[in-house]
């Protein structure tokens, strides 16, 4: 580890089946408030994308990299663990969309005393059911045999982004699509075979006492008001922002009201006191 960093800071967790590129529109303002930021990219997507399983690998920092360790958001979460010791961060704020919010649990039940804040966005506290699970490891299946994520990211953007942005937005359709199409099929895969096995957090929520933040797209087509509902009353201390305008992917639709919320629990974190450890 390096020099501890006393401040906490804040880390940022993207969306399922994208990369840090969901909280482009709010790295700015999010800057302003002088906190640090960590925008990970996820075990296999974006910038960390793995060699398959058994492949020769002549960069060594990458060496243990496979693709072939059993689905488990909780090994994304220790990834992000290793990335904050890396930089010597004793402690952060949480901020996870959809997915990234499942991480932030997992980050929780890992290293409760290591986190001072937590907004989650557009997710939910509860386990799959049992078709929910199903159609996963179905969509698993079928996109490893298609080889690419063209039909997926088809599929899937009319779900993820709300109205206003499908009718007024088309460059920002255009940059959600491409990014899915060019997810590589064995981390899209693995994550929905992890989000599959995933428990319900409610218990770990009712554990964390620091300042929260629940926040959904009040077109968000995937979470829904009661999955905002079942994380307010499991949080000690949450703030409830409801989004009019956006749908699943909040950041990159309404980024400005966002980045207010998340600056406003940072202001939180700060007030209680408990921020620097
Ligand atoms: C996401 O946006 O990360 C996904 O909708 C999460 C999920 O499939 O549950």
């Amino acid at each position: 580890m390096s020099d501890p960093v006393s401040d906490p800071v804040l880390v940022l967790l993207h969306a399922f089946p994208l990369d840090r590129m969901v909280w482009d529109e709010v790295l700015d303002p999010l800057s302003q408030t002088g906190t640090d930021l960590i925008v990970p990219d996820l075990r296999g997507f974006g910038q960390s994308r793995r060699r398959p399983a058994g492949a020769d690998h002549a960069d060594q920092d990458h060496a243990d990299e496979t693709d072939d360790d059993e689905p488990d958001l909780e090994v994304m979460a220790r990834e992000v663990l290793a990335g904050l010791n890396r930089v010597g961060a004793r402690s952060a704020v949480l901020a996870g969309l959809s997915m990234g919010g499942y991480v932030a649990m997992a980050l929780l039940r890992l290293a409760p005393d290591r986190f001072v804040g937590l907004a989650l966005l557009d997710t939910r506290v509860s386990a799959d059911t049992p078709a929910a699970r199903a159609d996963r490891l179905r969509i698993a299946t079928e996109v490893v045999a298609a080889g690419d994520c063209a039909a997926l990211a088809d599929a899937m953007v009319p779900a993820l982004l709300g109205p206003a942005a499908r009718s007024g937005r088309p460059e920002l359709v255009a940059r959600v699509h491409r990014t899915i199409a060019a997810a590589d099929p064995a981390a899209v895969a693995w994550a929905q075979r992890a989000m599959a096995a995933r428990p319900d957090s409610t218990a770990t929520l009712a554990g964390f006492a620091g300042p929260a933040l629940v926040l959904r797209g009040a077109q968000d087509a995937i979470s829904t008001q009661l999955d905002q509902d079942l994380m307010l009353a499991a949080l000690p201390a949450a703030e409830p922002v409801v989004l009019g305008g956006s749908g699943h992917l909040s950041p990159l639709e309404q980024p400005v009201a966002v980045a207010a919320a998340i600056g406003g629990l940072l202001d939180r974190v700060r007030r209680s006191g408990d921020g620097a450890r």
